[in-house]
């Protein structure tokens, strides 16, 4: 979809995305405060719901009444392994892996690896199968159930997912692609063909159970034209529509609104070490003033600032803490350069954590794989 200034496709993500815009243009609904009250019910709120960062959705309300009434939905997520895992591609997963707390919901997670072979010009299939398995183990180590949770890699799944896509393929044409996606005549068929694969998981609870389960797909907004597909096809092929939950980009270093692999400089990747992220975190934008004289007159801008969103939307769950950080930039009693240090340490401790658990999750692959006789 391109409006305004911004630009948000599940391959290219630009310029500032004016969120409210997006759930007219997608179609979407806004996570309003009786549903907010709803998800309350059924254990505390996430922070990033409570902060509008998981902010949209389609058929919640239908998906929660079901639920209620005994059937249990499974979840379904992924990741396109173009290249290691950063901190935008974490958002979306500690959020599902909330859902699976909160829900006791088996987990289908997706790895895209041969979408990401057919889209981008520099990798190999032994690229992309190799990232697969790295990017699995940042999965692994959010402590997502092994009874409960499967990844299906693709190009090793395909005989389970081919069927399903087929029939998923049949149904949509060449000119819906290109509405969708903007495609045209130039595009590798491969790519045309993608969104079907990248819609079977959602049917596949279905498949296995042989009887319709419904399904919760959490994802950043970007994905969701895939999902409208899926959606459109849903019903004609004898499935439920999958439900959706969206969340917003988490911004890169530079204050831009999207983390991408693509700006390495302005990106924190899971394998990043201590050095590399306090460099990173030294060089981000804060929109500060120009020297701390000024700034303490003036105050700050926490709104336009990386290192203050990154507590915002990762990194510290106290809405209090949250709230009085921002106020004390506000009035400029804390600078830029104590802040940073304040997110450099937190996020060290973090990425040794994380790192550590990556190592633990190397000898769990194995009971995480979904398995195709
Ligand atoms: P991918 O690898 O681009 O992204 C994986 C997940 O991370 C989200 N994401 C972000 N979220 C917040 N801030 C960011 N900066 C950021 N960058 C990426 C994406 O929205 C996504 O949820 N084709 C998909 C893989 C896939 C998938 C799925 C994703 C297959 N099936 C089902 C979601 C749901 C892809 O390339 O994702």
């Amino acid at each position: 979809m391109e409006g305004g200034n911004f630009t948000v496709t599940p391959w290219e993500v630009t310029g500032e995305i004016d969120y409210d815009l997006l759930i007219e243009k997608f179609g979407t609904k806004r996570i309003d405060a009786e549903l907010l009250s709803r998800l309350a019910s059924y254990g505390p709120l996430h922070p990033m719901l409570r902060r509008g960062i998981v902010y949209s959705q389609r058929d919640m309300e239908w998906l929660l009444n079901l639920y209620d009434k005994g059937q249990q939905f499974a979840l379904y997520t992924g990741r396109g392994p173009s290249g290691h895992t950063h901190l935008g591609h974490l958002m979306p997963w500690i959020f599902t892996k909330y859902l699976q707390d909160t829900f006791h919901a088996p987990l289908y997670f997706q790895m895209t690896d041969d979408e990401k072979f057919l889209f981008k010009d520099d990798l190999s299939q032994e690229d992309t199968l190799r990232n697969t398995y790295d990017n699995a183990l940042d999965v692994i180590a959010l402590g997502f159930d092994p009874k409960i949770t499967k990844i299906i890699v693709d190009t090793k799944c395909i005989k389970t997912l081919y069927p399903l896509a087929l029939k998923v393929a049949k149904k949509v044409t060449f000119s819906t692609t290109k509405a969708v996606f903007g495609f045209d005549n130039s595009t590798n068929i491969g790519s045309i063909f993608f969104t079907s694969i990248q819609s079977a998981p959602a049917f596949l609870p279905s498949e296995l159970e042989k009887h319709n389960v419904p399904v919760l797909i959490p994802c950043g907004i970007d994905q969701d034209p895939h999902f409208r597909v899926t959606r459109d096809v849903a019903e004609s092929l004898g499935y439920y529509k999958p439900a959706l939950i969206h969340s917003k980009m988490f911004p890169g270093l530079s204050g831009s609104d999207k983390m991408s692999s693509s700006v390495p400089e302005t990106t924190i990747f899971t394998t990043d070490s201590a050095k590399q992220l306090k460099k990173k975190i030294g060089n981000a934008f804060t929109g500060g003033a120009v020297s701390a004289e000024e700034q303490r007159k003036t105050g700050g801008k926490p709104e336009v600032c990386a290192v203050f969103k990154y507590q915002f939307y990762l990194f510290e769950s106290d809405d209090a803490k949250v709230d009085s950080l921002a106020e004390r930039c506000r009035k400029g009693e804390i600078l830029c350069g104590e802040c940073k240090k304040l997110l450099s340490d937190r996020l060290i401790l973090f990425l040794e954590e994380h790192q550590r658990k990556r190592e633990e999750a190397k000898s769990k692959l194995d009971d995480f794989m979904m398995k195709v006789d």
